[in-house]
């Protein structure tokens, strides 16, 4: 990251003692003796008791939700689908329990769903509702309007999914490994859950959730709740999410899928051809957790396990509670991907326990979720490594404060996305600038205070959710109460554009030596100079980034004679097509390219891709790539490569 001149190197602070904890939990001075001890222990209980007291939920404004929980919210979803592959659609119905404010009408989000009949029960008795769908905005969908009698206890909607939902991918059988069956998945973040459930679509308001599913006979089912490991014979699989869990979290998939115990608590769902593969890369799933655990406190969902979907999976991980659902391009046989397990469980904590009011405030998710899953990282496998992982961050973090503008409203940490599309936060500012932020504040406090600290927030904000307001006035009252001097500077990285001088203290030993490394390949050309043997993936992409761009396809030839870089696993395939476009060299390797777009449908790399090849020349290959491959593609990294190449519909 580019500093300015007055870049903050962080203070050294002396480790906080109990006693100051202690003040700072209760507000009271510190004095060393047994009786004020005991007494500030039962303050620190009163305290802490306090903090559990149910406090009637706050419903923030959401921009993207038509749902309007302070006149009638839900508490309880009970669904019942029926998963028709023949007519790639699913019928059912959605009943909802009404929570405790309760108006004359309920609001749920719906984009493209066939609404059959609503009902609404009250005292033992199903009436038919009437209902409304409003006017459709084209990022939002269309609300849904439901009449409501005094005291209504449930609402029923009859509904099947309709022709294109943006959420819902469903694979041919010929688009899984093993051929035999279809496979179908969810993607509900951020607003495509009502493109599969009429819902309250906000991730300001929770509920729990019972469904049963009915898929054909021979498949297996799982959701975002509790899952069963084996086949049901009939085809029907029934689920509960006890805890309440914000729409963006529903989640099913569908598939031939099997299933391996990893650990006590955990475990992986996957095509019979990879289930093994996937154990062995994911080794370490139940030592991630228990080390998650002992940074921030009890792991509050029961069990973890991860199912790994097709490649056309457009995230790399998708926290779903109980069931992430993951790219199998994390699998790559040396585990050198798993911080993106980390990433994901790390979210049972930040997202989906605490969960942002709404997607304004996207890096409350993400930007904690990044400064987690660095600290599993290095707690698992030392610092240097966990500190690799992190440079790449702010690299990555460079780029898009390059391309976006210091004074682009979309590098702020709080965000204004009303009338835009949520899509428009989801960029390396949240997770990035957001995760500096997080260790900006440990560097001055030191991790046992912030740790402590981020206890207490996770603790404090269980199942709720928390705006950028929330957190600085946290942040506030709980931490920098005694250097008050910081107030403006955190107000600064949260409301401010751009970057906030501070250079963050991590270890750059292993890249410096690639530094040196490159330089004198680069100045003998000398293959010899380049200690590849024990590179990591880590190490690989960060000599790609930092080769000169200067258009030396003869460098680019030898280079991939001598390391294969366009056949080595999606990460390195990514970074090198990318700068073989941008250097002339994009043509030679036009087979692994169009094969490689063919294959993934991980929106983080084929944006890249197509991006480079539209701007260097190869707009024209770009396009029918596209064209071949889309039918491929999820709907959401179909519409985003779509806008690219073709501007928005
Ligand atoms: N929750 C996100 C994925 C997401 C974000 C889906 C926004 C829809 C909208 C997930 O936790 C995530 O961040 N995935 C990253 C991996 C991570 C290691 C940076 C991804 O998919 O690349
Ligand atoms: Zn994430």
């Amino acid at each position: 990251m580019q500093c300015k001149s007055t870049c903050d190197q962080g203070e050294s602070i002396s480790k906080p003692e109990v006693f100051e904890k202690m003040n700072y939990f209760c507000g009271m001075k510190r004095r060393p003796c047994f009786t004020l001890l005991f007494f500030c222990a039962i303050l620190i209980i009163c305290c802490k008791q306090e903090l559990k007291k149910t406090e009637p939920v706050v419903y923030e404004e959401d921009p993207h939700s038509f749902s309007k929980p302070s006149i009638t919210n839900v508490n309880h979803l009970d669904l019942n689908l029926k998963v028709n592959f023949e007519t790639r659609n699913m019928e059912g119905i959605a009943c909802y329990d009404l929570g405790q404010n309760q108006g004359n009408e309920l609001i749920l989000d719906n984009m493209g769903l066939n609404i059959q009949d609503i009902q609404i029960i009250q005292d033992g008795n199903t009436s038919t509702a009437s209902f409304q769908i409003e006017p459709k905005d084209s990022i939002l969908g269309a609300a849904i309007k439901i009449e409501l009698k005094p005291s209504t206890q449930k609402v029923c909607i009859h509904y099947s999914t309709g022709n294109y939902s943006k959420a819902l991918q469903w694979l041919p059988k010929e688009q899984t490994r093993s051929k035999e069956y279809p496979f179908l998945f969810t993607q509900s973040q951020s607003i495509f859950a009502r493109s599969w459930i009429p819902c309250p679509d906000g991730p300001g308001m929770r509920f729990t959730y019972h469904a049963k599913v009915q898929v054909p006979k021979g498949m297996m089912a799982v959701m975002s709740a509790s899952n069963v490991q084996q086949k049901n014979k009939d085809g029907i699989y029934e689920f509960n999410m006890e805890l309440p869990i914000p729409a963006y979290l529903l989640a099913l998939a569908v598939g031939d899928f099997s299933f391996k115990k990893i650990g006590e608590r955990t475990g992986v769902y996957a095509e019979p051809e990879l289930l093994d593969q996937a154990a062995v890369e994911f080794t370490d799933l139940e030592r991630m957790l228990t080390t998650a655990e002992n940074l921030y406190g009890p792991y509050p969902w029961n069990r973890y396990d991860v199912i790994v979907l097709p490649s056309s999976f457009p995230f790399g991980g998708m926290e779903n509670p109980r069931m992430t659902f993951l790219t199998p391009s994390v699998i790559v046989g040396d585990k050198s991907l798993t911080s993106l397990l980390a990433h994901e469980l790390a979210h049972s904590w930040s997202g989906n326990l605490v969960t942002n009011a709404s997607w304004n405030d996207f890096w409350l998710n993400e930007g904690f979720t990044t400064y987690f899953e660095s600290r599993i990282m290095e707690s698992l496998y030392g610092k240097e490594y966990a500190d690799m992982l992190s440079i790449l961050g702010l690299q990555d973090l460079k780029k898009t404060m390059d391309e976006m503008g210091p004074d682009n409203p979309l590098t702020k940490l709080k965000l204004d996305l009303k009338n835009r599309d949520p899509e428009d936060a989801m960029s390396d500012i949240a997770y990035e600038k957001g995760k500096a932020l997080l260790r900006f504040l440990e560097e001055r406090f030191g991790r046992q205070q912030f740790d402590a600290f981020l206890k207490t927030y996770f603790e404090h904000f269980k199942f709720k959710s928390n705006t950028s307001e929330g957190f600085f006035q946290f942040v506030e009252q709980q931490l920098i109460k005694d250097q008050p001097g910081l107030t403006d500077t955190v107000k600064q990285w949260i409301f401010n554009t751009g970057w906030i001088a501070y250079k963050p203290g991590y270890d750059d030993l292993k890249f410096k030596q690639i530094d040196s490394e490159l330089a004198s390949f680069l100045k003998h050309s000398n293959f010899d100079s380049l200690k590849t043997a024990k590179w990591s993936t880590h190490e690989w992409i960060y000599f790609i980034r930092s080769l000169p761009m200067d258009k030396n396809t003869e460098r680019c030839k030898s280079l991939d004679a001598r390391y294969y870089l366009y056949a080595r696993n999606a990460e390195i395939q990514c970074a090198w097509f990318e700068y073989a476009i941008k250097n002339n060299y994009g043509l030679q390797l036009f087979i692994p390219i169009n094969h490689f777009l063919m294959k993934t449908g991980r929106r983080k790399y084929l944006l890249p891709i197509y991006k480079a090849m539209k701007e260097n020349q190869m707009e024209q290959a770009a396009l029918s790539i596209f064209d071949m491959a889309k039918a491929g593609y999820h709907p959401i990294a179909l519409e985003s490569v779509q806008e690219l190449l073709q501007g928005k519909n």
